[in-house]
C-alpha cells in the first residue's frame, strides 16, 4: 500500500454491546489525543475504525458490506481500521478479502492503535489481535469524555463457554480490573459530567477486587463504594450471570439507594435439558428461586433476560417452557434472538439445526409473550412518582426523554436540560416507554 497522508479527522462506528461502545469511546480518546478531529456519522472522515461485533452472523456480513461502502466525499476511500470482536475471530480473512483495510486491531489491543497508525499512513498494512498481559486500561488517556450517563468496564472476558457463544474466544479469559483504578476511572467520569454510571462486564458480577483496606470484595463492595460519591446518582450493572449472584449482591439491592432496581439476568431459554445442552450451568428451577430472593428484598425490581430460539434440538415444547418462564416472571424488557452457529463453536456442529421459517415462528412467539409482559409492567407503574435522568431530546419541542429507575424510557414535556433529574408522576404506559408529568415543586 502507498504511503498516505496522515488523517486529520475520524469517525468511530460501534456496532456491538455496551462493552463494544465503551471501547469505541476510548479508541476515539486516543484519537483525540493524536488530535485528530471526530466527525459525526454521514460527515467526511480521513479515517473510519469499524468498531465490530461477532455474536450473531449477519453483524460479520454487515462489515463486510460496510467496508465496501466506505467511500469519502472525493470518491476515494479513507483508511479504514476493523476492530471489536469481528476483527479478532477473523482479522486474517478481513485482511484477505478486504483490501481497502489497513488495520485490524482486537478487543484487547486498542490501546495500541496510535502506533498502527503511524505504520498505516507509513503505506503498511497491520494487524494486532494479540491479547497481551499488560492491560489496555493503563495505557488509555486519563481524560474522559461523558454525557450524564457513562459506562465503566469493570470485568471482561468469559469462562463460561456456552456451546453457542463466541464471547470466551473475542474476549478471552474473565478478568477484574483493580478496585483503585475502577474508583479513579469513576471519579473522571463524574467530573466530566456523569451522573449515573452503569458498570459493565460480559459477568460482570463475577468482578473480584481488593477494597481501600486491603479485604476482598465482590461487586457489591465496589457498588457500596461509589455509592459514598456524592456526585453519583444512580448505578447500575450489567451483564450479569446466574452462578455470580452473590447474597452481598442480592443484599445491596435491599440497602444501597444508589443501586437501581433493574437486574439483567439473562436465562436463554426455559427447558432444563436445552440448558444443559448450551451448558449454561444451572436449571430453571434454581434461576427462578434466585429471582425470588432478589424480589424478596426489592418486590419493585425490574427484569430482563436474553432468550435464544431455535438451539440445535430445540423441540415445539422445549421451545414452549420458554414462552412459560417469560409469562412466569413477568419480565419488564428482554432481547431475544434466533440462534445462529458461530464457526468453532460446539453447538455449531450439534445435530438437530433447526431449519428458518420453524425460528422465525418462534421467535415471533416469544417476542408476543415478552411484549405482554412489558406491557404489564410498565402499566403497573403507572401512578408511582420516581426520577427521571435526562438523557436526550424527545421528538417534539419541549419533550425531553430520560430513564426511570427501571430503566423505562419516559417521555416527559419540560424546559429541563440533558442531565437534569426530575421528580415525575408516571401517567401512561406503552411497550417500550411511559408517558411522564413532571412535578413542579412550589416553594415555601
Ligand atoms: N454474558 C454476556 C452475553 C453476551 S452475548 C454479556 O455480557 O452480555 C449477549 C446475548 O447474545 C447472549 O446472552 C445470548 O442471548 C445471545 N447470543 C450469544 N451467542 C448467540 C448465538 N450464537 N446465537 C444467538 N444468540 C446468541
Ligand atoms: Fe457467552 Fe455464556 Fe459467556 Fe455470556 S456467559 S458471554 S453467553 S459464553
Ligand atoms: Fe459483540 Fe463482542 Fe460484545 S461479539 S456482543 S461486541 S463482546
Amino acid at each position: 500500500m502507498p504511503q498516505t497522508p496522515s488523517p486529520q479527522t475520524y469517525r468511530v462506528q460501534s456496532f456491538g454491546c455496551q462493552m463494544n461502545v465503551y471501547d469505541g469511546d476510548r479508541m476515539a480518546e486516543l484519537l483525540d489525543a493524536q488530535g485528530l478531529t471526530p466527525v459525526a456519522e454521514g460527515g467526511d472522515a480521513d479515517l473510519v475504525v469499524l468498531n465490530t461485533c461477532h455474536i450473531r452472523e449477519k453483524a460479520t456480513d454487515r462489515v463486510f458490506s460496510h467496508i465496501g461502502r466506505l467511500k469519502r466525499d472525493d470518491g476515494t476511500a479513507p483508511l479504514i481500521a476493523v476492530a471489536g470482536c469481528v476483527a479478532q475471530a477473523e482479522g486474517d480473512e478481513i485482511m484477505a478479502r478486504a483490501p481497502s483495510v489497513s488495520m485490524v486491531v482486537g478487543p484487547q489491543a486498542y490501546h495500541r492503535l496510535p502506533e498502527m497508525l503511524s505504520k498505516a499512513v507509513a503505506g503498511h498494512r497491520v494487524t494486532d489481535t494479540d491479547m497481551p498481559a499488560e492491560t489496555k486500561f493503563g495505557a488509555l488517556p486519563r481524560k474522559r469524555r461523558s454525557g450524564p450517563t457513562a459506562f465503566l468496564t469493570v470485568q471482561e472476558g468469559c469462562d463460561k463457554f456456552c456451546t453457542y457463544c463466541v464471547v470466551p474466544y473475542t474476549r478471552g479469559a474473565e478478568v477484574s480490573r483493580p478496585f483503585a483504578d475502577l474508583i479513579d476511572e469513576a471519579h473522571r467520569l463524574v467530573e466530566a459530567g456523569a451522573r449515573e454510571i452503569t458498570l459493565l462486564g460480559q459477568n460482570v458480577n463475577a468482578w473480584t477486587g481488593e477494597d481501600g483496606k486491603g479485604s476482598a470484595v465482590g461487586l457489591d463492595g465496589l457498588i457500596r463504594e461509589l455509592a459514598e460519591m456524592p456526585d453519583i446518582a444512580r448505578i447500575r450493572y450489567t451483564t450479569s450471570h446466574p452462578n455470580d449472584m452473590t447474597d452481598g449482591l442480592i443484599a445491596a439491592h435491599a440497602e444501597v439507594e444508589k443501586l437501581m432496581p433493574f437486574l439483567h439476568l439473562p436465562v436463554q431459554a426455559g427447558n432444563d435439558r436445552v440448558l444443559k445442552a448450551m451448558n449454561r450451568s444451572h436449571t430453571v428451577e434454581s434461576y427462578l428461586r434466585l429471582l425470588e430472593r432478589v424480589r424478596a428484598v426489592r418486590p419493585d425490581i425490574a427484569l430482563s433476560g436474553d432468550f435464544i430460539v431455535g438451539f440445535p434440538g430445540e423441540t415445539d415444547a422445549e421451545f414452549e417452557d420458554t414462552v412459560k418462564l417469560i409469562d412466569a416472571v413477568g419480565y419488564a424488557q428482554a432481547f431475544s434472538f434466533k440462534y445462529s452457529p458461530r464457526p468453532g463453536t460446539p453447538a455449531a456442529t450439534m445435530d438437530g439445526q433447526i431449519a428458518a421459517e420453524v425460528m422465525d415462528e418462534r421467535l415471533q412467539r416469544l417476542q408476543a409473550a415478552l411484549n405482554r409482559t412489558q406491557v404489564a409492567f410498565n402499566d403497573a407503574t403507572v401512578g408511582r412518582t420516581c426520577d427521571v435522568l435526562v438523557e436526550r431530546q424527545g421528538k417534539f419541542p419541549g419533550q425531553m426523554i430520560g430513564k426511570t429507575p427501571w430503566l423505562q424510557s419516559a417521555v416527559v414535556s419540560t424546559d429541563a436540560a440533558i442531565g437534569d433529574m426530575l421528580t415525575v408522576d408516571i401517567t401512561s404506559g406503552g411497550a417500550n416507554s411511559v408517558f411522564a408529568d413532571e412535578r413542579i415543586s412550589v416553594p415555601g
